[in-house]
């Protein structure tokens, strides 16, 4: 039994956050945000949640696919920045909808999150535990950035991406075809957020800022360039291609820099790896879902054609699904 894509949908906040913005709040400049990373500017949450945000890359979603909140079989959301802790942001999204007979869960995969989700969805559909699901990439990564650290809060944008899946029907070759995904655990240490004090935590040294994200840029982007090609051709091994066989590659938006290395790895022409981090910024488990919407919505990505998704992110994780659109 196949899984596909049928409706794509984002949501992202009304407040934009320009490099010009960050010259003011931060030692930085507009040039060095730009030549580094790629992104101009990013939305910010003020009042919008992570809820928020995924209810409406939803509502988005199912009106792109045809199909109404209590179609909903099946409700992931993918996200490390949830406001509250109980209930978790599924449950929540599905309140919002009205999909009363969905199962709704989280995910925390940090950047990595959306595949992840993706995957565990596939396999409930492949299963047959049910026929359809709401996948989102859901974040407001802004709540836990350090906005006094230069090294990582030009980096981050919020948002939300959603799509649409379900099973397909004999005959039909849309679908996903490849997929691979890994965790590294050892590298924990590199990008990670303390978030709270817990029991026997409350030493002078947890002040607020240490409980805010924490990364080795440098490392983070090494991990990357060296990991996402591994985990692609393994994907591509999966669905029996090579990688000038896919169409387009819509690969986490961390950096306009780690995605040209990627490209140049694979020996793929980089007009395949269409990117939105210059508007968006790195979104973080919404970054995929975001762009593959963005393209779905403007016509450039269109039936029969093959594509890979592809990220990674703090655990570190990395995942990659290859598809036919
Ligand atoms: N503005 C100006 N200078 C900055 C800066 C900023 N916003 N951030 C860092 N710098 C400085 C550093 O302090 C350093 O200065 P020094 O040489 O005087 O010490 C210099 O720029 C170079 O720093 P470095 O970290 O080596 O730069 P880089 O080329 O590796 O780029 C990142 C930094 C963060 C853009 C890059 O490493 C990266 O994108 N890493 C991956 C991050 C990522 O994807 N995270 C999310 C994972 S999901």
């Amino acid at each position: 039994m196949g899984v596909a894509i049928r409706g794509t949908g984002g949501a992202l906040p009304e407040k934009i956050l320009t490099n010009f913005d960050l010259e003011k709040m931060v030692d930085t400049t507009d040039e060095w945000i730009r030549q580094r990373t790629g992104m101009k500017e990013r939305h910010i949450g003020e009042k919008e949640t992570v809820p928020y945000l995924a209810a409406n890359a939803c509502r988005r979603a199912l009106e792109n696919a045809g199909k109404t909140a209590e179609e909903v079989e099946l409700i992931i959301v993918a996200t490390c920045t949830t406001e509250m802790l109980l209930p978790c942001a599924a449950c929540r999204v599905q309140n919002m909808l009205g999909a009363k007979d969905a199962i709704a869960f989280d995910i925390n995969a940090a950047c990595g999150g959306f595949l992840f989700a993706l995957n565990t969805a596939h396999h409930y559909i492949a299963s047959g535990a049910c026929k359809n699901a709401l996948i989102v990439g859901a974040e407001v990564l802004s709540e836990i950035i350090d906005w006094t650290d230069r090294g990582t809060c030009v980096l981050f944008g919020d948002g939300a991406g959603a799509v649409f899946v379900e099973e397909t029907e004999d005959g039909d070759p849309s679908g996903i075809i490849g997929m691979s995904q890994g965790s590294s655990g050892m590298m924990g240490k590199i990008l990670y957020c303390r978030g709270r004090v817990v029991k026997g935590e409350t030493e002078p040294e947890i002040n607020s800022e240490n409980l805010l994200v924490h990364m080795q840029g440098s490392e983070v982007y090494k991990f990357a360039v060296r990991q996402v090609p591994v985990c692609i051709n393994k994907a591509l091994d999966m669905a029996k291609l090579e990688a000038n066989d896919i169409d387009i590659y819509v690969l986490h938006q961390a950096n306009k820099r780690i995605i040209e290395s990627i490209a140049k790895t694979l020996k793929v022409d980089i007009e395949k790896f269409p990117m939105n981090i210059e508007k968006v910024g790195n979104t973080s488990s919404a970054s995929i879902p975001l762009l593959l919407d963005e393209l779905n919505r403007s016509g450039q990505i269109v039936k029969g054609q093959k594509v890979m998704l592809s990220g990674f992110g703090a655990g570190m994780t990395f995942g990659a699904c290859a598809m036919v659109w």
